[in-house]
């Protein structure tokens, strides 16, 4: 998911201003951009959880903060695997990241139909329907079963992470003509040497 302030749905943004501070110095990873087949594929499911996934986990949230987005999942980052981590605070609140591992929707109910656009699709947005609550189960970093429910950019951003998972890109729950248009322009920025 981009930057917030293009989403016209109310987050609650907490008083205080200051960004988790953590004495780690963070990597942070280059984003994959649409056209590179990593995007359109299947990840994998989680199966090691040691001090390695965690420390990824921290990274990608560094890697997110840095692109100024509230969602990143490692396909991303060029990781085909089944992690994805949110902050739809976009780093004012340190208690609203949330990492998934090996994510599924569980329960998903309403309609909201909001512009959304991607990190990889920069400079592209689109209007997608989405549920507006949404329930997913998953694993943290360290392995622990939660669930957890989201509302409107939240459960937004659940369903646009967990597509990633699966390979899709919120261009497919486009109109075909839209969706075309894009592709287009991003064609020509490519040859232009600019994607
Ligand atoms: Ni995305």
């Amino acid at each position: 998911m981009p930057d917030k302030s293009t989403s016209s749905e109310e987050v609650t943004t907490p008083a205080t201003e200051t960004p988790e501070i953590s004495g780690t110095p963070r990597k942070i990873y280059p984003i994959v951009k649409f056209g590179d087949p990593i995007l359109e594929k299947p990840t994998i499911s989680i199966k090691k959880f040691d001090a390695e996934l965690e420390e990824l986990a921290e990274d990608m949230f560094a890697s997110m903060y840095a692109a100024q987005g509230v969602g990143l999942a490692a396909p991303q980052i060029d990781k085909s695997i089944r992690m994805t981590v949110i902050d739809v605070t976009a780093g004012k609140n340190p208690e609203a990241k949330i990492v998934l591992v090996n994510p599924e929707i569980i329960h998903a109910e309403g309609e909201v139909r909001e512009e959304e656009g991607c990190l990889s699709i920069p400079g592209f947005r689109g209007y997608v329907m989405r549920p507006q609550f949404v329930t997913v189960k998953a694993q943290n970093a360290k392995g622990e079963f939660f669930e957890i429910r989201g509302e409107n950019l939240l459960a937004r951003a659940f369903c646009h992470e967990i597509d990633h998972l699966n390979g899709i890109l919120f261009l497919q729950h486009l109109s075909m003509l839209k969706r075309d248009l894009i592709k287009r322009k991003i064609k020509k920025l490519k040859k232009l040497g600019e994607w």
